[in-house]
């Protein structure tokens, strides 16, 4: 036996016994006769204090212990001599005084420091020694937050009569607007399996088998540029149900999110219900199709307003058919002349053709006749204009108002760009709220100016709105569908939508995706024959397991929840993976390798 309790789990309680344990030496501090070490495991630490005169004279070794150690310890729990206790330690208050121990392994110095305050180490090397860096403690926490909410997700979904079916990995192209990671069939020369970039086909399909409710915890794998909420390999929560609306899928996700955040995540506050908002205001108010609610500052059209401005920037925009929208950043005159400057080259960077500011110095809602306010361009403004707007957008006296002028879209996409910035440079937000959002109806397709063609805004199997599925081809970016995202804080979720179930429906898409028979063949015939057989009408969704777990651990970055992350260009530098495969391998699966 190598140990009695965890190292954290002892206490006051235990005084006068004498128990076992086993961990790791966190710390060691030699005090000349005395060695004290922090014994810890995944519970915690506990002091261990080394007395020679109390060790047998084969523990004569005691002195050589270094941190990282792996030992086990027989000895009596006391109390902390008087004012030596750490009220900072759950178990501060008391100490194992070792009468004997094991040396179960020993360790060499670590490349990196455990400190969880000391994470300055470079990012590469904690993960090439990944082990290592899990042993933290709040690296720890992450990993069973990580279990807690994916327990939870299998409990709830299997009360409301779920049934969690797996999936195969080895399988064809399943198209979520990434590329494929192929696998070589060895007894097939020349022919390869892709992995799932989700099991979108396969969850439809078990709709077709009658399943009625599924889901399932799963990898998926999307070969893509890598960003901070990305990685190649991912989890999703994949999850579809026969027979319902998009309200339906909506009212379950709500209530398991609820659920979740106060089942395992007590200390954040959380909205209820939760808000909706369809593509199309989203965009317009938040320039943004995932916006972040925990602050209000909508984006306000002064189009209207610039048209036959005297400030000729403004009003040739809107001669030239472009729009005047902006911001109003609360107590803006608390930036410095650099920060805005700073505002101003942001704007830039995102490809706008600058940013006007002005802040307020009187109230716009007075009725005062003079209207004072200050501007780099202020000779070019009329005043009524800027008590105006200052009026249409509700800003008070020392607000700051920040206009951009340009094309629709480019400048809603650079105001939602700016809004969060602000939101988050002006603390508008506190970091344990979570504001979530479903933004609804999303166009169901895109125009791909690089490639001039459609393509699906979420993927090709989404159900257009009624009223335009008699004539898809005739404005293909007017249709709406019902396709969904869930939203929190600002990052997206989850996504979903109602798909189609009719074989000339889907085929139709396909061709307006413009896929030629013979691909739509070759691709989805599997679906498009199980359409042929009954296919019931259905929906779903799919959160992301890591994006869930970001948001409840707060950290913006994806490598902090995956016990064994790849890096940002997709290589795993514990394993050194990808790697060669030797000759006689590649000879076996029959591939030659031309190196670019
Ligand atoms: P989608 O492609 O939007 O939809 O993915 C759903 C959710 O999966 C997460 N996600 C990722 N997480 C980490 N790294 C990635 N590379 C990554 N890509 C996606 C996000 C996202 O919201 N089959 C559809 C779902 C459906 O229609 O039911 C799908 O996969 O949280």
């Amino acid at each position: 036996m190598y140990r009695d309790y965890y190292c954290g789990e002892t206490n006051e309680k235990m005084i006068g016994e004498v128990i076992e344990l086993s961990g790791w030496v966190n710390k060691r501090r030699d005090h000349g006769g005395l060695l004290f070490i922090d014994l810890r495991d995944r519970s915690g630490l506990i002091q261990v204090v080394f007395d020679p005169e109390k060790l047998s004279e084969s523990d004569i070794h005691w002195n050589q212990i270094r941190s990282e150690w792996v030992i086990q310890v027989k000895g009596l729990i006391q109390s902390r001599p008087r004012g030596t206790e750490n009220l900072n330690l759950s178990t501060g208050k008391i100490e194992l005084l070792a009468q004997e121990y094991t040396v179960l392994n020993i360790s060499k110095t670590l490349p990196f420091e455990l400190s969880d305050y000391k994470e300055e180490t470079d990012e590469y090397i904690r993960l090439k020694y990944r082990y290592l860096d899990l042993r933290r403690a709040n690296k720890y926490q992450v990993l069973k937050l990580r279990h807690k909410v994916v327990k939870y997700i299998r409990d709830y979904l299997d009360e409301q009569g779920f049934l969690e079916v797996e999936t195969p990995i080895l399988i064809k192209s399943t198209p979520e607007g990434a590329r494929d990671f192929v696998v070589p069939s060895r007894n097939n020369p020349g022919q390869f399996y892709a992995l799932p970039q989700s099991p979108q086909q396969l969850k439809q399909l078990l709709m077709v088998s009658g399943v009625d409710k599924y889901f399932q915890i799963v990898k998926c794998f999307r070969d893509e540029d890598p960003r901070a909420d990305r990685q190649p390999e991912f989890t999703q929560l994949d999850l579809e149900m026969s027979f319902v609306t998009q309200e339906d899928v909506l009212n379950l996700t709500e209530k398991m999110f609820i659920g979740l955040v106060q089942s395992v995540a007590p200390s954040k506050s959380i909205n209820s219900p939760f808000e909706r908002l369809n593509y199309d205001l989203s965009m317009e108010l938040y320039g943004s199709d995932k916006p972040d609610l925990r602050f209000e500052m909508k984006i306000k059209d002064f189009t209207t307003q610039s048209k036959n401005n005297q400030f000729k920037v403004l009003a040739d925009t809107v001669g030239n058919g472009g729009v005047v929208k902006g911001l109003v950043a609360p107590n803006g005159n608390n930036y410095s002349r650099k920060q805005i400057d700073s505002l101003v080259e942001y704007v830039k960077a995102l490809g706008g053709s600058g940013l006007i500011w002005i802040v307020l110095e009187d109230d716009p809602k007075s009725a005062n006749q003079d209207f004072e306010f200050k501007s780099i361009v202020k000779k070019y403004l009329d005043s009524d204009f800027v008590k105006n707007i200052g009026k249409l957008s509700d800003a008070n006296i020392g607000d700051m108002i920040l206009l951009v002028a340009g094309e629709n879209k480019k400048t809603l996409e650079i105001l939602g760009n700016l809004r969060n910035k602000l939101g988050k440079d002006l603390n508008l937000y506190d970091k344990n709220d979570l504001k979530f959002c479903f933004i609804t109806d999303f166009p169901l397709f895109e125009w791909d100016e690089e490639r001039s063609k459609w393509t699906s805004s979420h993927h090709p199997f989404t159900m257009p709105h009624d009223e335009y599925i008699s004539d898809l081809k005739n404005d293909p970016s007017s249709i709406r569908a019902y396709c969904y995202d869930l939203v929190a804080n600002g990052s997206e979720i989850a996504s979903g939508s109602i798909r189609i179930h009719k074989k000339e429906l889907q085929e139709e898409v396909f061709s307006i995706l413009g896929y030629s028979k013979k691909e739509t063949n070759e691709l989805f015939s599997q679906l498009l024959n199980s359409f042929e057989y009954g296919a019931p009408p259905h929906g779903g969704i799919a959160p992301g397991i890591d994006r869930i777990v970001m948001l409840l651990a707060g950290t913006d970055n994806i490598r902090d929840v995956i016990a064994f992350p790849k890096t940002q260009s997709g290589f795993d530098p514990l394993f050194e993976s990808p790697s060669n495969l030797t000759a006689d391998q590649l000879k076996e699966l029959g591939i030659t390798v031309e190196k670019p």
